[in-house]
């Protein structure tokens, strides 16, 4: 069995280097300038040992800078003590998302007294009063210098944040210096707890309980939505048993239990007081990625990239990845309308393009119920794995598409024109693996059409990774 030429590249391992100038083709817009942080797997071997999930490996931060239509690009090794424990003595010393370290019974045994929980950071960027993070499912965040890319250390965590997890889709609103984020606590009395911390303060790093709800079985999280004046966690039906979890038998994830006759749950939240309006049950579905929220005549609007199973996640080991005919299950726009009085849940399909890694023009349409457009990654045909750019309209249900042959495109970052009236008035930003060539370049795309504007080609593959964040403000060094 032969193993695709994307995979050998976008699971293998990239070089640390630094960039002055990366070749540019086509022309990018003189107003481009700042900086897409990237975060994501650096390598998926370590010694002799290979993380096994698309989700495990060893965080590496990435900076494109952009000034006066040129391009310098920088990548380093989040320095963690994951990361040390693999260069100095070649071992996984943490367990990750769904590899766990080499360890005797014993070993696991005493684990339970004295937790470790790994510090790579791999799987976003936010900027939060003022400090660059690096993000985990963990709630260890790693500061960084955002020009050199160096570790600056961890950020509120402590031990005693063992047993809990938290997302690494915190939402960010300017205008109210709030910056919330969704905690599950385990434990024999499980909790969710949205946390809110106010960005004006440069001490505040963990953020204070706004709201709590009991839970028996915590659920697999990985985003919440916000609208205007609420939180909602959709609840979906993958749950654990948190003693299971605490023992740590296995790998993470492999502790959770698809049970669809739970249904989804909607938790809705005052978002001012964190006073819990409402709980309501529908189908049961799965999804790591809520798009937006917002309220329409006595209704919560939730649109979230859905599937009928958490199947995708099986889907992520690295050994399903490098069979040739891969098939990752289709996510798919979807909106759930709760009524915040009373009623049942309505769905419906906003569109049969397959989507993932959805992104929006957060800071001007995140909570408005005006949004249009959800770019994102998406699937060409029913086998391989992610080969196009999509760009859904909400309005029309229409889908407009950049893909070419060969290439990989990471998740797709919308960053506007300043001055710009229209919603998609601006570029696309995505890190594509060429597999044919084993390298990697930064495409712009203008994000009305979906066309080619220019690129920057590297000399070497940037991994298959997950998130990352524009900075207009951020300018490159030097
Ligand atoms: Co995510």
């Amino acid at each position: 069995m032969t193993t695709p030429a994307y995979a050998r590249h976008g699971f293998g391992t990239s070089p640390e280097v630094a960039l002055d100038d990366v070749p540019v083709t086509g022309r990018l817009p003189e107003w481009l300038a700042g900086s897409l942080l990237r975060n994501g797997p650096g390598t998926f071997q370590v010694g002799d040992r290979r993380y096994r999930h698309w989700f495990d490996g060893l965080a590496m931060l990435h900076r494109f800078s952009i000034l006066d239509g040129r391009v310098s690009y920088a990548n380093r090794f989040l320095e963690t003590r994951a990361y040390a424990a693999a260069r100095d003595e070649g071992r996984i010393a943490y367990p990750e998302f769904a590899t766990d370290p080499c360890r005797s019974l014993f070993a696991r045994a005493m684990a339970v007294f004295d937790p470790q929980v790994t510090d790579s950071a791999k799987v976003a960027i936010a900027r939060v009063a003022e400090r660059y993070l690096a993000l985990a499912e963990t709630p260890i965040q790693v500061q960084f210098d955002p020009q050199t890319l160096h570790s600056v250390g961890v950020v509120g965590w402590d031990r005693s944040t063992f047993g809990r997890m938290t997302t690494v889709h915190p939402h960010l609103d300017a205008s109210r210096h709030e910056a919330i984020n969704l905690v599950t606590r385990y434990g024999a009395a499980s909790q969710y707890v949205f946390r809110r911390l106010d960005t004006r303060d440069p001490g505040a790093v963990r953020g204070a309980d706004l709201a709590t709800r009991r839970v028996r079985r915590p659920a697999y999280l990985h985003s919440f939505g916000m609208s205007a004046r609420h939180l909602v966690l959709a609840e979906f039906p993958l749950v654990v048993d948190p003693m299971a979890l605490l023992l740590w038998l296995r790998p993470y994830i492999e502790n959770f239990r698809w049970e669809p006759g739970r249904g989804t749950r909607f938790h809705v939240f005052d978002r001012a007081s964190g006073a819990h309006v409402r709980t309501v049950a529908t189908d049961a579905c799965f999804a790591f990625h809520h798009v937006n929220a917002f309220e329409a005549g006595g209704e919560l609007v939730v649109d979230l990239v859905g599937y009928d199973d958490a199947a995708v996640i099986e889907s992520f080991y690295l050994h399903r990845l490098e069979e040739p005919d891969v098939r990752i299950p289709p996510g798919t726009l979807r909106r759930f309308r709760v009524p915040l009085a009373s009623g049942p849940v309505r769905q419906e399909r906003l569109s049969d393009t397959a989507i993932e890694l959805p992104s929006l023009d957060y800071a001007r349409m995140n909570t408005s119920h005006e949004h249009r457009h959800v770019y994102g990654v998406g699937l060409r045909g029913e086998r391989g794995f992610y080969d196009q750019l999509v760009k859904v309209d909400l309005r029309s249900g229409a889908s407009t598409t950049w893909w070419a042959p060969g290439c990989y495109p990471g998740e797709g970052v919308f960053v506007g024109r300043p001055g710009r009236v229209a919603e998609d008035d601006g570029v696309v930003l995505s890190v594509v693996l060429d597999a044919a060539r084993g390298t990697s370049f930064l495409l712009v795309l203008d994000a009305a059409t979906l066309a080619e504007i220019a690129r920057a080609e590297l000399p070497h593959p940037v991994l298959l990774g997950y998130h990352g964040q524009f900075y207009d403000d951020l300018p490159g060094p030097g």
